[in-house]
């Protein structure tokens, strides 16, 4: 296996666990079901589904329950992302909103980030989807 396929096989099996997770989905407000799965720098993979509420604002997206997920399962004390997947029920474009962004961006300066977008499924890095995160 050239190192190119190993990539796309590693992004492929993120991939597989994001749409996985659209099963657990709690989205009965918005129909709107979300995946998403979290690769860290050890090799670890956590999965996490968008959790809505009737007070909608406490609407909780799938990227940071995955990365809370993570950050509960890992062996490491402290986890770095180094990729996230986001899938949808819908399959349409979907990119991780702006609170989304900043929180991978605190666990992973270098993420790349996989997500449908216009065209199919897509990878950016965070760097370019938050050009300035904030970090303290
Ligand atoms: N949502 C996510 O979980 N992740 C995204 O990247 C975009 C939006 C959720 C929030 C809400 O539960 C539903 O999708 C509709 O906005």
């Amino acid at each position: 296996m050239t190192s190119a396929e190993l990539i796309k096989s590693g992004q492929e099996r993120l991939i597989e666990s994001a749409t996985q997770a659209i099963n657990s989905a709690y989205a009965p407000y918005s129909q709107f079901k979300v995946g998403a799965a979290v690769l860290t720098s050890t090799g670890e993979i956590f999965a996490g589904c968008n959790v809505e509420n009737a007070s909608y604002g406490l609407s909780m997206c799938a990227e940071r329950n995955a990365i809370a997920n993570a950050i509960i399962g890992s062996a490491q004390d402290t986890i770095t992302i180094k990729a996230i997947a986001v899938a949808n029920s819908h399959n349409v474009s979907c990119s991780p909103c702006g609170a989304c962004r900043q929180v991978i961006w605190e666990f992973g300066q270098n993420a790349q980030v996989i997500f449908r977008g216009n065209q199919g499924w897509q990878t950016s890095t965070i760097k370019d989807l938050l050009p300035e995160g904030f970090s303290l």
